[in-house]
């Protein structure tokens, strides 16, 4: 069985906005456009200027769209998991059907359901992942149609999030001329990729150090149970080096790319570097071993912040261990220096795919594949609107009513795919 579909997914970081447009097919993943711009307007994984982040959204999706000469239409959107909350939730209905065969519909009211659980107002449902179903008692049920039963029960997980970060990311989203094919906490879309099946079912942390924030996301018997972000990120790293070296920030950022090291003591005490300092006409030497130190202490407060994470949640303890991705992880030693300050098992993550074999892509890379394994299981393969006929070789010049038009002209089958992200824009924007 041959399925394959386009997705384009969008992750709007605090350094960068990465967008990638993917071809699924069988479960492999060909990445076939890339853009990555710095990223205005967003600080510690929130955004906090709409206008400048999306003047940088729109750049970043252009930059993809040139690669492969299409318009991209329809997004796989990441939702950050600052302020998100993640609970336990139930579903039950009775099976409809006469000969009480459990359908697609069933399986669509049960988790409509488990939403009916009161969501307090100042909060947004992101979406339900199932855990388990039961049909008529009996459970561990991975996927119910074609059973028989009478009573069809749900165990999931909600995911809710701020109404205010939810708003301003859909505000971006919407006036950067893009549809949404499916929203997705990040952390679960990247960590349930990142992490191996024994990892998930084990118990083991999944850590994504990105530019602005780092995001903590446990995963236990199979699923997501618990989140948390801490405003420190690769960016204190460079404000840090930049003060202490005397140095402007853009070549603080350049000397952490090329020298940078987490850990003292694997660093190298023999090779000298130049570095220019603020406001006098000279440069200063250092060695790696010098900068390891500024870089050590930051990190190592880092990780002292995720132990205290670690007890706030309440984690007796991490079978699986850590496994840490994001931009950061790329810096030299950061594996040992993990080691020596969480005292558990650490492995470093990044995504193998050509094109996107970087840590910082985990994310954007997680919300394909999630996205993919999602709309297989709910039938929603062959709904593709990720992208649209280029008009001409400007791809963004084309108004958003004429890419729809293209688009609808190619592709009658996707009504069901389109409503869910309606649904969200019509509550906010209608
Ligand atoms: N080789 C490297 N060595 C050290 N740091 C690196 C390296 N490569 C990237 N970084 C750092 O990683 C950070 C960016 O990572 P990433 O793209 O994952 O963040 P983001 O998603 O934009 O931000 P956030 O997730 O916090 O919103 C920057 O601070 C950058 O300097
Ligand atoms: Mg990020």
């Amino acid at each position: 069985m041959n399925q394959s579909e386009l997705y384009v997914s969008l992750d709007i970081g605090s350094s960068s906005i990465k967008v990638l447009i993917g071809e699924m097919n069988d479960d492999s993943l060909h990445v076939i456009g890339v853009g990555n711009v710095k990223s205005n307007g967003i600080r510690k994984g929130t955004i906090v200027d709409i206008d400048a982040t999306v003047q940088s959204i729109k750049k970043a999706i252009s930059e993809a769209e040139r690669m492969i000469g299409m318009a991209i239409h329809e997004i796989v959107l990441g939702i950050p998991a600052n302020l998100a909350n993640i609970q336990n939730v139930k579903g039950v209905v009775a099976v409809n059907r006469e000969d009480r065969e459990i359908t697609d519909g069933d399986l669509e009211r049960v988790i409509e359901s488990a939403q009916v659980m009161s969501i307090p107002p100042e909060r947004e449902l992101i979406n339900i992942a199932p855990k388990q179903f039961i049909v008529d008692h009996l459970e561990e049920i991975k996927d119910p149609r074609g059973m028989i039963g009478t009573r069809l029960e749900l165990d999931g997980i909600m995911m809710t999030t701020s109404k205010t970060i939810l708003h301003n990311v859909l505000r971006c989203v919407e006036k950067a001329g893009l549809q949404i094919r499916e929203i997705y906490l990040q952390p679960l879309a990247a960590g349930h990729f990142a992490l191996t099946e024994d990892e998930k079912n084990h118990g083991t942390a999944y850590i994504d150090i990105g530019g602005g924030s780092t995001t903590i996301a446990i995963f236990s018997e199979g699923h997501l149970i618990n989140t948390s972000v801490i405003p420190v990120g690769g960016e204190h790293i460079t404000k840090d080096l930049s003060i202490v070296l005397k140095t402007p920030t853009e070549q603080a950022e350049m000397i952490k790319l090329k020298y940078g090291h987490a850990f003292y003591d694997d660093a190298s005490d023999d090779e000298l570097f130049e570095v220019p300092v603020i406001g006098a006409d000279m440069k200063e030497q250092y060695s790696q071993r010098y900068i390891a130190e500024i870089i050590g202490v930051r990190l190592e407060e880092l990780f002292e912040l995720v132990l205290e994470e670690f007890y706030r949640m309440g984690l007796q303890d991490l079978p699986g261990g850590v496994v840490i991705t994001g931009g950061v992880s790329k810096l030299d030693g950061i594996g040992q220096l993990a080691r020596h300050i969480l005292q558990t098992r650490v492995r470093l993550y990044t995504p193998d795919y050509i094109g996107v074999r970087e840590p910082q892509y985990t994310t954007a890379v997680g919300l394909i594949r999630y996205a993919y394994k999602e709309d297989l299981f709910y039938g929603k393969i062959g709904n593709s609107q990720a992208l649209a006929q280029m008009a001409s070789s400007e791809a963004v010049s084309i108004p958003k009513k004429q890419k729809q038009t293209v688009q609808n002209s190619t592709n009658d089958n996707k009504e069901s795919a389109m409503s869910k992200a309606k649904k969200f824009f019509d509550k906010f924007f209608e």
